[in-house]
């Protein structure tokens, strides 16, 4: 049974106990993001992740104990995740300023809509009172995390699981038109894609060529970035979408969602209407960050985000 949490979350729920929690982590993450924006794309993608595994518990972030390699190592999260230090500095402080009373799960949902705001200016309140989980295992993701060469019956599928509907699906894939990704996760579109074709057909010629430039075939242990999005690639908009109409999607999970019926009609109404796309947004990341958490006297409030107290 899933719980969707938002019965039990409130908005200003630190108001009296951490009145500067907010604009805490806001600082932190203009501060991140003013030195190198794809942190915001960092943090964005970590909530997901954090999300989708155990609910929004910020198991995420904590290490791995002897014995006991955590979600961290996965390798959905493991070199490519980052913004760590953000929450960690966020954490110190309000640490300092109000003991064990902010949870880690909650700094991190409040940091992936401060992400949003800076480089979207899409700008929602955070229900909060997230407790933070216990436990972290490394091979949880594979069962949770939709993996890039899924296609939109997977996808949807997926996040069904996760009480997420079609069009929240496609409205959240918007994020990739922020931060970037490394080749190794769309290579196999330019030169090993099936029997018939190296090359994925759905993929725009032009932008194959220039991937193929940036991302050799096999480059060994050298994997390079490029941008999700190439036209505003630190830019939270739905030039995604119009990408896609392009097929100029980088991942197979971007292009299916353009390449299928059941969500092409989602994708050109999401092309054409920024601001619709931009609400639904910032309600489809306030539904996620509901998912499964835990509230009350569940979990904990960690000292450390990295480790259970
Ligand atoms: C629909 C299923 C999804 C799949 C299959 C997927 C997969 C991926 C992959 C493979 C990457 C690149 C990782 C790398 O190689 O470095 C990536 C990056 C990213 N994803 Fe997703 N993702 C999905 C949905 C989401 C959602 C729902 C969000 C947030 C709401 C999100 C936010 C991001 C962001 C912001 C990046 C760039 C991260 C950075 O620059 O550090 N993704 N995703």
């Amino acid at each position: 049974m899933l719980n969707s949490g938002s019965a039990t979350l409130q908005v200003g729920f630190y108001r009296s106990t951490c009145p500067s929690a907010e604009s805490v982590i806001r600082k932190a993450v203009n501060k991140a993001v003013a030195r190198n924006p794809s942190i915001g794309a960092g943090l964005i993608r970590m909530h997901f992740h954090d999300c989708f595994v155990r609910g929004c518990d910020a198991s995420i972030l904590l290490d791995s104990t002897p014995g006991s390699p955590s979600e961290k190592e996965h390798p959905a999260n493991n070199p490519s995740l980052r913004g760590f230090e953000v929450i960690d500095e966020a954490k110190a402080e309000l640490e300092s300023l109000c003991p064990q009373k902010v949870s880690c799960a909650d700094i991190l949902a409040f940091a992936a809509r401060d992400s949003a705001y800076k480089l979207g200016s899409i700008n929602y309140a955070v229900p909060a009172g997230r407790r933070d989980g216990l436990v972290s295992l490394k091979d949880e993701p594979s069962q949770n995390l939709p993996p890039f060469f899924f296609n939109a019956q997977q996808l949807e599928a997926n996040f069904a699981r996760k009480g997420l509907s079609l069009d929240e699906m496609v409205t959240l894939s918007g994020a990739h038109s922020i931060g970037v990704s490394h080749c190794s996760s769309f290579s196999n579109r330019l030169y090993s894609f099936n029997a018939t074709h190296t090359q994925d057909p759905s993929m725009d010629t032009k932008l194959a060529s220039e991937l193929k430039a940036k991302c050799p075939n096999n480059v060994g242990a050298s994997d390079p970035t490029v941008p999700l999005d190439f036209v505003t690639p630190n830019k939270l908009d739905n030039k995604y979408y119009s990408n896609l109409k392009n097929h100029r999607g980088l991942l197979t999970s971007d292009q299916t969602l353009f390449n299928s019926p059941s969500t092409a009609n989602i994708v050109r109404r999401n092309t054409n209407n920024g601001g619709a796309w931009a609400n639904k947004f910032a309600a489809a990341m306030v539904k996620m960050g509901s998912i499964e958490v835990l509230t009350r006297s569940q979990g904990e409030i960690r000292r450390n985000c990295k480790m259970v107290n």
